[in-house]
């Protein structure tokens, strides 16, 4: 019987880690354990309670504006107990975040096997996303079997000169995580969502916006809130809806600047399934969100990322997304083409998913079960 570990500590690893998971549980020749970090803790918990997941063991790490030392430190300090007293075979990490980084050393320095899904991603510059290139970087170092999302990833992977026979191409994960979402919020009751539908009216076209990149703080946050006032103002007829990310670096620049307008809708984070409801509605969405430039394609939504460079060029390559950076200029000018020309709404509005199919987990497990019977 082998023994799986699954950590994670933020939202979106939460959300692209559940399908391994379940894929898992219905496993008899393992047995799999979660550990979460806590690296998000309110965030973490809308997804861990949406998929009724509870983890064997939380370290419960998160402090206000944490700092990258710190959360790495505890991180490290806090691990070792877990696979001292559970002693895992294989440790899965998920992407890009701290967690992903100070759990794959931690679990190099025990001599542990690492299974990395969502392997291969890179921009090839260290400062964007900052500090994500880095700790993805160092975790392909030190992975043994690399999941890569894409062809693409996987030629990253094979021109670090990793082994083929350790990388495989299984899609991303956040394609089944959406078809599971998608299904469940068929039969789902949820406060949230009926009291956003009180807020959204149905018949006005409506913008989503997220945002959280450290690269973005500061500067970028502002000129980010300057160009949706503007879209704001000029465009009384639609509504934007911008659920906040519980960073204080974010949450101070928008509710500073965009509180008052009245066809801007601030909220707090939404719960998974409301948040899949609010892509399903919206018109466009408007990101510097990973995960959220994955989903956007399979809902037909086109994407404007707010972003210098992407790891994820194959929906820049398909023409469902376009690089607008922080310039207030750019974001209003292609917001202003998509609400006026239809031509061009319809060029980018391709649900043509790039990432996956919904097989991902699935993939992740067979290539597990076949190394172990090796
Ligand atoms: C982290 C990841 C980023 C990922 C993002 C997903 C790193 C360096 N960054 O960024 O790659 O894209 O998560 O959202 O790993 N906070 C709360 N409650 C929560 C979550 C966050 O209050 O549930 C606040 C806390 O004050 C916390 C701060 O946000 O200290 C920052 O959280 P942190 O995980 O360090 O950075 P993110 O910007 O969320
Ligand atoms: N998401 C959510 N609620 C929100 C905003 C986003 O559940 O209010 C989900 C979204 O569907 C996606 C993930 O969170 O799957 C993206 O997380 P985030 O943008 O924080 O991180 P990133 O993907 O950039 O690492």
């Amino acid at each position: 019987m082998k023994k799986n570990l699954i950590v994670f500590g933020t939202r979106p690893e939460a959300i692209k880690m559940i399908p391994i998971i379940k894929a898992f549980s219905r496993e008899k020749d393992f047995i799999t354990k979660v550990c979460v970090t806590g690296q998000h803790r309110e965030m973490l918990d809308q997804v861990l309670s949406f998929f009724n997941v509870i983890p064997e063991y939380d370290l419960n790490l998160m402090k206000t504006n944490q700092s990258l030392n710190d959360l790495t430190a505890d991180i490290l300090r806090n691990i070792k107990n877990v696979f001292d007293e559970y002693k895992p075979d294989y440790v899965y990490v998920h992407g890009d975040t701290t967690t992903t980084m100070a759990i794959s050393l931690a679990a190099f320095y025990s001599q542990t096997q690492i299974c990395h899904i969502e392997a291969g991603l890179r921009t090839y510059n260290l400062q964007s996303p900052f500090p994500e290139e880095m700790n993805r970087r160092v975790t392909g170092l030190v992975t043994d079997f690399h999941f890569a999302p894409t062809q693409q990833a996987a030629k990253n992977l094979l021109e670090e000169k990793i082994k083929d026979e350790n990388v495989l191409v299984t899609g991303n994960t956040v394609i089944d995580a959406l078809l599971m979402g998608v299904e469940k919020l068929n039969s789902y009751e949820n406060e949230e969502i009926e009291k956003l539908k009180k807020v959204i009216n149905q018949d006005k076209r409506m913008i989503l916006v997220t945002g959280h990149r450290r690269e973005n703080h500061g500067q970028g946050f502002i000129n980010i809130c300057q160009a949706l006032k503007k879209i704001a103002i000029t465009h009384k007829d639609i509504q934007i809806l911008y659920p906040v990310h519980l960073n204080p670096n974010v949450q101070k620049p928008v509710y500073d600047l965009l509180k008052e307008e009245k066809n801007i809708i601030l909220t707090a984070p939404l719960s998974y399934p409301s948040f899949l409801w609010a892509m399903k509605k919206s018109f466009f969405i408007i990101t510097d969100s990973g995960g959220v430039q994955e989903e956007a394609p399979s809902l037909g939504k086109p994407v404007l990322v707010m972003r210098e460079n992407t790891e994820r060029p194959e929906s820049i390559a398909q023409n469902s997304a376009i690089l607008v950076g922080t310039d207030k200029n750019k974001i209003v000018e292609v917001s202003e083409r998509l609400l006026k020309e239809t031509s061009f709404y319809k060029s980018m509005s391709n649900n043509k998913n790039p990432y996956g199919d919904g097989k991902a987990a699935e993939r992740v497990v067979k290539f597990i079960k076949e190394k172990n019977e090796r």
